[in-house]
């Protein structure tokens, strides 16, 4: 499985960093929704659930935590701990996030609006739209 992450440029200076992101230019899709999560309590996993056509980008803006990424077929791991790297998550892709440090602060940019109906939430469910996408060449 390819993992994308992204590094973004950061403007430091003798004040310190900032990073800016545009859409398309840094981010590749339209940034229609961001949201955050801090404040995850100490051995919490969530996410849980993959998306039919929602891409997003998870930034851990401070702190570190871990995210699994698994296509139905393969799975991998990945740590973020800096503010200037993101990690990209596409469509039909499972995702828990865990691991969290208790100042931890995740960044999502993502494609679209909140949509219940975007979100596949059974793992079995999401092995079988995985399946059919797959059959269908999707
Ligand atoms: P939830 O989907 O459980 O988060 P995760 O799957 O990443 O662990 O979301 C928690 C709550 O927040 C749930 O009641 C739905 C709500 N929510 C929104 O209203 N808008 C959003 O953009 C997101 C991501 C969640």
């Amino acid at each position: 499985m390819k993992v994308t992450k992204y590094a973004f440029q950061q403007h430091g200076d003798e004040r310190g960093q900032l990073v800016a992101l545009e859409e398309y230019n840094d981010i590749p899709f339209e940034i229609k929704r961001l949201y955050y999560m801090y404040g995850t309590l100490d051995g919490v996993r969530r996410g849980f659930h993959a998306h039919k056509s929602l891409e997003q980008i998870l930034i851990c803006i401070h702190g570190s935590c871990k995210v699994l990424l698994d296509n139905g077929y393969e799975k991998k791991t990945v740590f973020l701990e800096t503010p200037y790297e993101g990690l990209y998550i596409p469509k039909n892709m499972w995702r828990e996030m865990f691991d969290f440090s208790p100042d931890a602060v995740l960044l999502v940019l993502a494609s679209d609006y909140y949509k219940e109906e975007d979100y596949i939430r059974s793992y079995d469910e999401f092995l079988a739209f995985y399946n059919n996408q797959a059959e269908s060449g999707k």
